[in-house]
């Protein structure tokens, strides 16, 4: 007679093993956090027993009850028939050790600049000089909340266009107890800004996908709002905007980060005389370029001709 999985797997390990084989059988995409089978089949069987994601693994020997077995059994089949970001199954993104809920209104929290806030910027600002921090095109405010936390006596302003983005942005907000901290601007990138302010860190992971690729992107990719991906022709149309008007919003000795990921090429060689600043991870990611107040206002008017 023909044995159900639920009858042959019993531990929260052989229910991430399997779901791991699953996901790698139908070839699921794995970008938005979890860079393996096995850390998405990881992630989703413990927030379906509701266990954290860092589990200590003496625990992975526990029984689950026959209730949970099928719970974790239905996640899973969900995340294969539904091809949609893990995340959005379990409401839940971790961005720089931190917990964001997360829904098909923002992109999943996935940019390597996590690992910059982590090391607040280091060696490129003075800690104790940075008052005022701007993160344009938030979404779910995950960057925004995490610079809050890494600069603990900043304020932070978060800019997003979407309506959508925004209600989950002030979800996030509130999860984290920022509303004094953290405010939340619907603009388009500068324009519903205070003209007199000027920030010690301007940084943006903004919509960069070009055209091309954003039509050639996996199933799970389509899952998020498209106002999240692209960027143009080149993609780099936002990109560009915020080059030029970053000079009016930075403060003398202030730096501008800005995430255009497959972008980057197209960007470096519209701009062969520009010292972008191509920043490393350890964590894995590139794309993130790093430019101070001083460039960024000395190649204005090259960014400007280009608009
Ligand atoms: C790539 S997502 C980044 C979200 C978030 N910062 C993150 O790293 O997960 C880009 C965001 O830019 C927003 N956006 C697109 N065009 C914009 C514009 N002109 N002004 C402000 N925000 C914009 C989108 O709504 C989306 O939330």
């Amino acid at each position: 007679m023909k044995t159900t999985p639920s009858e042959v797997l019993t531990t929260l390990r052989d229910y991430i093993r399997w779901a791991a084989s699953r996901f790698a059988e139908a070839e699921l995409c794995f970008g938005h956090g979890s860079p393996t089978a096995l850390d998405e089949a990881a992630a989703l069987v413990l927030h379906t027993v509701h266990q954290p994601y860092n589990l200590a693994d003496t625990y992975l020997q526990s029984v689950l009850t026959l209730t949970e077995r099928q719970a974790v059994i239905d996640m899973i089949d969900r995340r294969i028939n539904e091809r949609i970001p893990a995340a959005y199954l379990t409401h839940e993104a971790v961005f720089a050790g931190l917990s964001f809920y997360v829904d098909e209104r923002v992109l999943v929290p996935r940019s390597p600049i996590a690992e910059l806030i982590e090391q607040r910027f280091s060696p490129w600002v003075d800690e104790e000089q940075v008052v005022r921090i701007l993160d344009l095109c938030t979404g779910s405010a995950c960057i925004a909340i995490a610079c809050a936390y890494a600069f603990a006596d900043a304020y932070v302003d978060a800019v997003d266009l979407s309506d959508d983005a925004l209600a989950v942005a002030k979800l996030n907000v509130a999860k984290h107890q920022l509303d004094d901290v953290v405010t939340l601007y619907q603009s388009d990138l500068f324009k519903e800004l205070p003209d007199d302010v000027r920030y010690d860190v301007i940084v943006s992971n903004p919509p960069y996908v070009c055209l091309e690729e954003w039509e050639q992107l996996p199933a799970e990719f389509h899952a998020e709002p498209d106002m999240g991906f692209k960027g143009g022709i080149s993609g780099l149309d936002i990109v560009l905007r915020i080059l030029v008007d970053a000079d009016r919003y930075l403060a003398e000795q202030g730096i501008l980060i800005v995430e255009v990921g497959s972008s980057a090429e197209t960007l470096q060689t519209a701009f062969p005389d520009v010292p972008f600043y191509w920043l490393n991870f350890e964590r894995g990611g590139d794309g993130v370029f790093l430019l101070t107040a001083e460039q960024v206002s000395q190649y204005n008017e090259l960014f400007l001709a280009a608009l």
